[in-house]
């Protein structure tokens, strides 16, 4: 038996019979063909609608013990009972890197017999078995499939695959899933597509000390005797209704806690000794809440007898919500009261919201296919917000959407490389094509078009439309007008008024890429709309068939006045209550609930200014962020002057809100990877610095550097102040986190640096610092148990000035017993944000490509984070041509999920070098003389 395919005893004999010509076709295809070779349904890379899969029984049993070859392995009986649609003389079913350990077999369960298996053939490419039949199956008849396989329980993350840790000195490893989005086909042979729903019953063999875990509930467990090996035998109860890639099967020592809320039963599991430090407590605590807001918010029951979490050592996304059994990566799910930041609690609260959130939307109601997904994505990322603010109602977390998706997706929307929400069933076929739709666009454009739409139509009218919708189409699947529908009912039934129906307003949003920048001219009342692109000289790579035109809903105020909601529906429109005399200004997308940007004419920009100068409060806080960022990003596209941007940031020297500092900070990022290398750099240190010393000023008073501030978003401006106050050189600053650190290293029994402040502290000691300080650093980072400590740990000591340094910590992100496989591309990242880092990181991504390529090929998101982050300096010719060297070099390796990055990163950097040309003398005289 050859890797990827098999050769049945039938076969064999049929072959004989028939012609021998037919053995000669039965060879494995080189995955490195990409074309496809024929219209044989086999060469396809979507499942005919012949067969309708209705039940699998699944056992799996994983080794946590390698083979006397050193392979870890599992193997594996499916029996999967499927409905025959269409007379066929073909089963075509998923299957990748299977081996069959026994012919398939075929049994009818009607009254027409089964007919014989001529031959199988796997197709390694398209990931497939192909069962041919010597007659054809009946339409309406069922039938059951037998395949018993084994497969490599390896550590590429996806599949079955191994996590592993060290607990007390003793290596225990893990047997767990991430089938999401092609590869429960690499765990047993399956119809592996989202559509194809059936019931589940999972059996798992498993070592009597271990626990395994499933969708359902655990109805069986006996001690049996396989191959004289003492084996428990957990049967799991049948689950609902579900698409293959919402499984998960994970066997392990891990430990738990638990809480039952009515009849529900809630777990997190982890290893035991994060169990026995209380590291799930906080994820227990906000479960229960949580889960019992989405069903009022769903109007429908959490649709599951229990609901399990679990936290994974090695996890390649940050969590996946398969039904029932959710998976994270430890910093996603354990928190530790003395060592978690409040960052980190938040990032906790928010995830846990958006996997339950798609326990009802996404898993009870499934899109039909992953052309979709930013449907799914784009509202658990939304709804994530409401969530998390039912467990945490003091954060003010529901306007931080703005930051954390709104604006981070402008900046790539903005791109004529961008795309639209929507994709065409047929444009996204290829595994690599599915991974790429799990991008920024999908998950931050869909929650913000979400958001507007929720708001634009009100809340109550966007549950009334998701409730039937869920109720509808529940156990079921859709596309996503679907949706567009039931909202349009719910409209109906009420007395909102729309100008246009939901479908008509939201095909603007999600079928033509991009968002419009609004223009307000406050002089004639004028209101028009433009395409809004960073590089206003490159053309959207796609045409338009709405002609890059909006339906956009404009909230205003004039002053502070509320005014009723100005729909645009065309390209210039007038309006002659937005025309305003000298005293007036006006202000619009309120809370930048609108997807787009705004622009005024020079009046009113001066007048708005003037307010953030004299009178902020009169300017909602989010709305602060907004001018920032709108100022900023309208300076990069050539609108308005840059230094009207630069403007926008006099304010924040009496402003101690977070929204504002953060959306400056981040938008002056830009500025320093310009020109941290250039003469601009002296001035604009001096400038932040001055602007800083109020907000660390504040924050010494209130906290003294002991405390804690209140609030939670002030908790993360305090660490705004140190990180700015000791990076432009504020004395009392630098000699604090000295201090600090000095004190840690002494003794490194107690460290005293506060929770929230460790990431800055860590990252300035060690860049102050030399090989001392890192190697300090590295040994507590291998100590550590909190996993939050770790990734802390990990960011700071790409933060250490000496090359070498660097240059040493770079080649350890290749070896996975130094740097976990999960870890290894946001290490080099965080490297290459480092400004000395950033050449020695590119050189080392361009000298092991390949490696890296295959190596690391299985997370979802991490090429395109990879490419972007290490290009995101790129601003001279020279850094242009050796990226398009790069991309020419390795054409024949590819970049899988990264291939949009590259093209993104090379418009990116030839935009950045129009602008470092055009602007580096205006802004060294700005930065030199602020006004
Ligand atoms: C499957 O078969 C191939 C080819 O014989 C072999 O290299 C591979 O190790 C097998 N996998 C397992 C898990 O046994
Ligand atoms: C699958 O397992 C269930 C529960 O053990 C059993 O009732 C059912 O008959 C099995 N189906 C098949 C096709 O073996
Ligand atoms: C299986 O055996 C283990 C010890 O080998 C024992 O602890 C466990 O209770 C047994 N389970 C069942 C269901 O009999
Ligand atoms: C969990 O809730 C309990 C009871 O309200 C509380 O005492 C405890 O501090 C909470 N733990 C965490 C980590 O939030
Ligand atoms: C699923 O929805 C389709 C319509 O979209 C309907 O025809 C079908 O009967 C539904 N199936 C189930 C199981 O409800
Ligand atoms: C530094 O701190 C000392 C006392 O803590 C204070 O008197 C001094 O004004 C501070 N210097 C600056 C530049 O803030
Ligand atoms: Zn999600």
């Amino acid at each position: 038996m050859g890797k990827g395919f098999y050769i049945s005893n039938t076969v064999v004999i049929v072959g004989i019979v028939l012609a021998a010509g037919a053995l000669c076709t039965i060879t494995a295809l080189p995955a490195a063909i990409t074309s496809l070779p024929t219209t044989e349904p086999w060469d396809q890379w979507r499942l005919p609608q012949t067969l309708s899969p209705q039940t699998y029984n699944i056992t799996m049993w994983p080794r946590l013990e390698p083979d006397p070859n050193g392979l870890y392995i599992f193997t594996g009986l499916s029996k999967v009972v499927f409905r025959c649609v269409i007379d066929t003389d073909l089963i075509l079913i998923h299957s990748n890197k299977l081996n069959m350990t026994k012919p398939p077999i075929l049994t009818a369960l009607g009254s027409s017999p089964a007919p014989a298996i001529a031959l199988t053939v796997m197709h390694p490419l398209t990931q497939y078995m192909a069962i041919h039949l010597t007659e054809k199956l009946i339409a309406g008849e069922s039938y059951e499939l037998y395949t018993e396989f084994i497969g490599e329980l390896s550590d590429d993350l996806g599949g079955f695959y191994r996590s592993e840790y060290y607990e007390n000195g003793v290596k225990k490893v893990v047997a767990t899933t991430q089938m999401q989005p092609t590869d429960a086909r690499k765990a047993f042979p399956c119809f592996d597509e989202p559509a194809m729903k059936a019931v589940f019953h999972i059996t798992l063999y498993h070592d009597p000390a271990t626990v395994a875990l499933s969708n359902g509930v655990v109805i069986d467990k006996a001690n049996v005797t396989v191959d004289d090996i003492l084996v428990t035998r957990t049967t799991f109860a049948p689950t609902e209704v579900m698409s293959t890639y919402l499984l998960a099967f994970i066997v392990s020592e891990f430990g738990f806690i638990e809480q039952n809320i009515d009849s529900l039963q809630i777990r997190i599991f982890a290893r035991q000794e994060a169990i026995n430090a209380g590291q799930g407590q906080y994820a227990l605590n906000v479960t229960g809440p949580i889960l019992k807001f989405f069903e009022k918010y769903y109007n429908v029951p959490y649709p599951l007898p229990k609901s399990d979490q679990i936290a994974l050592p090695d996890f390649s996304a940050g969590a996946m919500e398969n039904w029932g059994l959710i998976t994270y990566r430890e910093t996603a799910l354990l928190y530790d009261e003395e060592i978690s930041s409040n960052g980190n609690k938040e990032r906790i609260a928010t995830i846990i919201a958006h996997e339950l959130a798609h326990q009802w939307f996404g898993n009870l109601v499934t899109l039909r296919w992953w052309n979709d997904l930013w449907l799914n994505e784009g509202f658990a990322s939304y709804v994530e917000y409401l969530g998390a603010h039912e467990a945490e109602p003091d954060w003010n977390i529901k306007d931080l959407i703005v930051l954390y998706d709104v604006h981070r997706v402008f900046a790539i929307d903005a791109l004529a490389s961008s795309h639209p929400l929507s994709s065409k069933e047929e444009e996204i076929q290829r595994p690599e094509q599915i991974n790429e739709v799990f991008d920024t666009i999908s998950y931050s454009k869909g929650a913000s078009v979400l958001r507007m739409l929720s708001d634009f139509l009100t809340e109550a009218v966007f549950t009334q439309g998701l409730q039937t919708y869920l109720d509808y189409f529940k156990f079921n699947n859709t596309v996503y007008t679907d949706l567009w529908e039931h909202l349009q009912m719910a409209v109906d039934k009420t007395s909102t008024s729309l100008p246009k129906t939901v479908q008509e307003i939201m095909d603007r949003w999600v079928l033509q890429m991009g968002f419009p920048v609004v223009t307000i001219n406050t002089a004639t009342g004028e209101i028009t709309q433009e395409h809004f692109l960073l590089d206003p000289e490159t053309k959207p790579d796609r045409p338009s068939e709405f002609n890059y035109e909006w339906f956009v809903p404009i909230s205003w105020t004039k002053k502070e006045a509320a005014q009723p909601l100005h729909w645009l529906l065309k390209k210039t429109d007038q309006s002659d209550q937005m025309k305003i005399g000298s005293g007036d200004w006006i202000l619009a997308n309120i809370n930048v609930a609108g997807y787009y940007r705004v622009n005024y004419d020079n009046a009113n920009w001066n007048s708005l200014l003037n307010v953030l100068k004299t009178s902020k409060e009169s300017i909602p806080v989010i709305n602060r962020a907004q001018l920032i960022d709108d100022a900023f990003n309208l300076a990069k596209a050539g609108i308005v002057e840059t230094t009207l941007a630069l403007r926008t940031t006099l304010f924040l020297d009496s402003e101690t809100e977070y929204m504002p500092w953060e959306s400056a900070l981040d938008n002056l990022d830009y500025f320093y990877l310009m020109f941290d290398r250039t003469e601009v750099y002296g001035p604009m240190q001096t400038y932040v610095g001055k602007q800083v010393k109020y907000l660390f000023d504040h924050f010494t008073t209130l906290t003294h550097w002991e405390g804690v501030p209140p609030g939670h978003t002030d908790q993360y401006n305090q660490v705004n102040a140190l990180r700015v106050a000791c990076s432009t050189g504020l004395e009392n600053c630098t000699t604090l986190v000295k201090t600090w650190f000095q004190k840690w290293m002494d003794d490194p029994t107690v460290n005293p640096i506060k929770a929230n402040l460790r990431s800055t502290v860590y990252c300035s000691a060690i860049a102050a610092g030399g090989e001392q300080e890192w190697d300090f650093a590295w040994q507590e980072f291998e100590k550590a148990t909190v996993a939050a400590e770790k990734d802390k740990l990990r960011a700071a000591m790409a933060c250490a000035t000496e090359p070498w340094l660097l240059n040493r910590y770079l080649k350890y992100t290749l070896d996975p017993n130094k740097i976990r496989k999960q870890d290894a591309t946001s290490t080099i990242i965080s490297i290459a944000g480092n400004v000395v880092g950033q050449s020695l990181a590119w050189d080392f991504v361009r000298a092991n490509w390949e490696y890296i390529f295959n190596q690391y090929g299985g997370g979802s998101f991490s090429f395109s984070n990879l490419i972007n982050g290490i290009t995101k300096r790129f601003s001279t010719e020279f850094e242009l041509q050796q990226l398009k060297q790069f991309r020419d070099d390795n054409a024949h390796i590819g970049f899988g999920s990264g291939t949009l990055a590259i093209q993104q990163s090379i418009e990116r950097t030839t935009a950045n070098i129009k602008w470092v040309k055009k602007n580096q003398q205006a802004v060294l005289e700005w930065f030199s003389n602020p006004s």
